[in-house]
């Protein structure tokens, strides 16, 4: 497949020399990042990047940051469009382990979110009645968390953030526990949502590498360095940027059984055990 005309605009987020550490036990050590705003000629098209990367590298630990939830012992994250420093709340989040208000039903904790991010009551009920449909949830509105399935939860927690984010939002595992369906679903749902605005911007953790593959525009793969002599160097830094625009794989239908895609899976899946 031939690659899609685009080209790269502002810088969206950035990421610079930021570590952390548990106690002595460096996490992240310098490590560096960007997004920039894709440009694609006659489309509004945000931004999906996939962080990939072995259990226990720090995924979820950079996803605090990026959240704004936790702060790096050093370095900077910033939102370039408006040059702000990242704060809790700026940006959307869908946690490893989906927390919902549990006292209150599924139609209540996606109305809350609806109206924090400024809509009115009727606009807020419309918009999650469809959010309830688009994730089958339909019947469930007025179940409450502790009544639902672990994947029913999980859709909720997804449909919740995708009503109050503003232009970023942050998935951490999202496609753990969802059927065949519903992580199909949820991938066009994502792709869909990519299009309603240039600066949309999704970042989503997963261990589903073909998943990533198949909706994301940019792959970043998380490890750690090794010395001369080949010992692993504590800290995990961003060891591979994947373009899957300039490959020609994403955006393009149908891409999951083209040799292109496969021959980059396998590049990805060799590299884990080096990580
Ligand atoms: N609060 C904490 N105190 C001490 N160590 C921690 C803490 N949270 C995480 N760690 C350690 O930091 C490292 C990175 O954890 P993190 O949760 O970021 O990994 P991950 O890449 O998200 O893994 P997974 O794919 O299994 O979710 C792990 O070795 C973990 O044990
Ligand atoms: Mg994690």
């Amino acid at each position: 497949m031939t690659a899609i005309e685009c080209h790269y605009g502002d810088t969206i987020l950035k990421v610079e020399n930021v570590s952390v550490a548990y106690g002595d036990a460096p996490i992240l050590r310098d490590l560096n990042l960007e997004i920039k705003d894709l440009i694609r000629p006659n489309y509004t098209q945000g931004q999906v990047v996939g962080l990939l990367g072995p259990s226990g590298i720090g995924k979820t630990t950079l996803f605090r940051l990026l959240a704004g939830v936790d702060k790096p012992d050093s370095g900077v994250i910033q939102i370039e469009k408006d040059c702000r420093l990242v704060e809790r709340g700026m940006v959307g989040v869908v946690a490893q382990h989906y927390p919902l208000f549990a006292h209150r039903t599924v139609m209540g904790n996606l109305l809350i979110a609806g109206r924090r991010s400024g809509l009115s009551g009727s606009e807020a009920e419309a918009q999650s009645r469809a959010f309830l449909k688009r994730f089958g949830l339909e019947g469930q509105g007025s179940k409450y968390p502790a009544q639902l399935s672990g994947g029913q939860r999980q859709r909720v927690a997804i449909a919740q953030q995708f009503m109050c984010s503003d232009h970023f939002l942050l998935l951490d595992e999202p496609f753990t526990g969802l059927d065949l369906l519903a992580e199909e679903r949820l991938c066009e749902f994502i792709v869909e949502m990519a299009q309603t605005n240039e600066l949309k911007t999704f970042i989503i953790i997963t261990h589903d590498i073909t998943a990533a593959l198949s909706i994301c525009d940019t792959i970043w793969l998380m490890g750690r360095d090794r010395d001369a002599q080949g010992e692993v160097i504590p800290g995990a830094r961003i060891q591979a940027t994947y373009n899957l625009v300039e490959r020609g794989i994403a955006w393009q239908k149908g891409i999951t059984s083209q040799p292109e895609f496969l021959r980059l899976l396998g590049e990805i899946r060799a590299m884990f055990p080096r990580l």
